[in-house]
């Protein structure tokens, strides 16, 4: 299995987690791959059946509850060039503030409502970090991705 990491970023946070990420996990999945969203459209999702590629969108959320400027074209060609993603398994991870009350992670949200509006399959539950908790992104979201990739290996195999 391969697995494409899209970051969605502002300053660097969610890059920082994708990297993490990809040297704490690589004796669960050897071929992990993480890529700005800088320049893409829907057709990243276009990956050869061959490969069995599992992606994990890591956004943070700006603006008033935005996707990064790095992640609008992306986000947009999936409304503006739509396609059935039936084939595409993700997950999410979306860093916010809880001092933004009303669009906490929104960045990550927005994403998996549209991926799942074309009819792609998360994997697990949207992962949401707080800046204002204390807590370090990267720390926290390698724990997580270690088990969420266990549970996406289990169910490609079940
Ligand atoms: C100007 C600005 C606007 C933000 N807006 C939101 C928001 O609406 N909702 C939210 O949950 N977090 C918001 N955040 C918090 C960021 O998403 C959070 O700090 C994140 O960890 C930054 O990640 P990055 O460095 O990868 O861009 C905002 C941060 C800034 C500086």
């Amino acid at each position: 299995m391969k697995l494409k990491i899209l970051v969605g970023t502002m300053t660097s946070t969610a890059d920082y987690v994708a990297q993490a990420i990809q040297m704490d996990c690589a004796d669960i999945v050897s071929d992990i791959e993480v890529t700005l969203m800088d320049g893409l459209d829907i057709g990243v999702f276009d990956a050869a059946p061959d490969q069995d590629a599992l992606y994990l969108i890591c956004t943070s959320t700006y603006g008033s509850g935005d996707v990064p400027d790095n992640a609008r074209a992306l986000y947009e060609s999936m409304d503006a060039q739509p396609k059935y993603l039936g084939h595409v398994r993700y997950g999410v991870i979306a860093l916010g503030d809880r001092t933004y009350l009303q669009t906490y992670c929104f960045g990550g949200q927005k994403f998996d409502e549209r991926l799942q509006g074309l009819g792609a399959q998360r994997v697990g539950e949207v992962w949401c970090h707080d800046a204002s908790s204390g807590t370090l992104a990267e720390v926290e979201a390698t724990a997580w991705a270690r088990d969420w990739l266990t549970q996406a290996l289990a169910s490609a195999t079940a």
